[in-house]
């Protein structure tokens, strides 16, 4: 039996790297992986660093080579664009979106270097990476947490959480891509966001550990320091009765829908473990809430929003399960990591790697040979601490 598991383990591992050779693009000079060869054809922002993660395990020089040619797309104020890499006839065209997504870079990056040990790839980035958090503090920090401006922002398309935010269900057509893409059309919709701050908090942490590497003492404590602010403010912010955390709309109105954001904060170690224990124990593990076949849905099973199929609003998306993983790992849950990530391996096993998943029926959905869905090697991986 055992022995079958592992057989079973050893093909996803092998397929996973199969799917990132085969998704692998040199466009105008510049190396990265596509999210999918049919839908995807571009290089997209916090993809590349999921993509990034999961290759360090099979190429270092290929995961750095992937994050290199992300920051090659950062624009002059520091800003790094969601989507980038438009060419035409082997040209790189001077266009990107406008838009920026859930800031994953550092943490690629630090992933990265601590399988390569590559100090000259950390110091030639740190530049950059120092230039976007700037860019970030000042362009998307209010508060002390991050907003996310537009729905393309933050990920999550059509989430339930954009539908207070919209007059109209802009989020859920493609009417979305006028602020997202057009130059100077006006962008007027932004929420505070749990989980791009806790990606944010993580990342500070980790500018914190760079910098240290790079025997940068004092930008070192700083970032340490910026990253304690933003998780004392998002207790401050986020935190409802119910001591889960929820989003806000731009006007400050609680945006009231039990989605996957709530176990956020446990990826960035944001809140006390007694919090994160009443978060797993009554939420997560719930089967009427998040525990269901195939977990986790990105809204909450209960919530009358639900829909398994819905793109964002509802289906098992990887790197959700990613973030949660890794937060479990981080306060000690391993029995329940243990179980999320034979749960998700069944999905990819009957599936494979697509897109998003039915939480209720593990059936694959949207797009096929999707890059990200083999961070379930990173989450085995990292059950096994490597
Ligand atoms: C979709 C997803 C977004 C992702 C992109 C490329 O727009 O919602 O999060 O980055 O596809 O995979």
């Amino acid at each position: 039996m055992k022995a079958d598991k592992i057989k079973e383990d050893v093909q996803i591992i092998e397929s996973a790297k199969e799917l990132l050779r085969q998704n692998r693009r040199t466009i105008a000079g510049y190396t990265f992986t596509v999210p999918s060869p049919y839908e995807y054809k571009h290089q997209w922002l916090w993809d590349s660093c999921f993509h990034a993660i999961v290759l360090r395990h099979f190429d270092t020089a290929a995961a750095e080579e992937e994050l290199r040619s992300l920051l090659d797309s950062q624009h002059s104020d520091g800003m790094i664009p969601h989507e980038s890499k438009y060419s035409l006839f082997g040209h790189l065209l001077p266009f990107t979106s406008r838009v920026t997504q859930p800031p994953f870079i550092a943490r690629a990056v630090l992933d990265v270097y601590r399988k390569g040990r590559n100090k000259e790839f950390l110091s030639e980035i740190f530049p950059k990476l120092e230039s976007y958090h700037h860019w970030l503090r000042q362009h998307r920090e209010t508060d002390n947490v991050l907003k996310v401006v537009e729905s393309d922002e933050s990920g999550e398309d059509n989430s339930v959480m954009w539908d207070d935010e919209y007059i109209a269900p802009v989020h859920r057509t493609y009417l979305r891509w006028f602020p997202t893409y057009v130059p100077l059309f006006p962008q007027l919709a932004a929420l505070k966001s749990v989980t791009a701050t806790s990606a944010y908090a993580d990342a500070l942490e980790c500018m914190a550990d760079i910098a240290g590497i790079l025997g940068d003492g004092k930008a070192s404590s700083s970032f340490r320091n910026k990253n304690r602010r933003v998780i004392a403010a998002m207790a401050k912010v986020f935190r409802q009765k119910d001591e889960l955390y929820y989003n806000f709309t731009h006007s400050g109105k609680l945006i009231p829908y039990k989605t996957h954001s709530i176990f956020s904060p446990l990826f960035a170690a944001a809140i006390p473990r007694k919090e994160a224990k009443m978060l797993v124990e009554e939420h997560l593990i719930n089967p009427k809430e998040f525990w269901t076949k195939f977990p986790i849905p990105t809204v909450a099973a209960s919530e009358p929003k639900f829909n398994p199929q819905g793109y964002w609003r509802g289906p098992m998306w990887m790197n959700i399960n990613w973030m949660l993983h890794r937060g479990l790992l981080r306060y000690g849950f391993k029995a329940v990591a243990a179980e999320l990530l034979q749960k998700t391996l069944a999905a990819v096993k009957k599936s494979g790697f697509r897109e998003y998943y039915n939480p209720l029926t593990g059936e694959g959905l949207g797009a096929k040979q999707f890059g990200w869905s083999t961070l379930v090697v990173d989450m085995i991986k990292g059950s096994k601490g490597q």
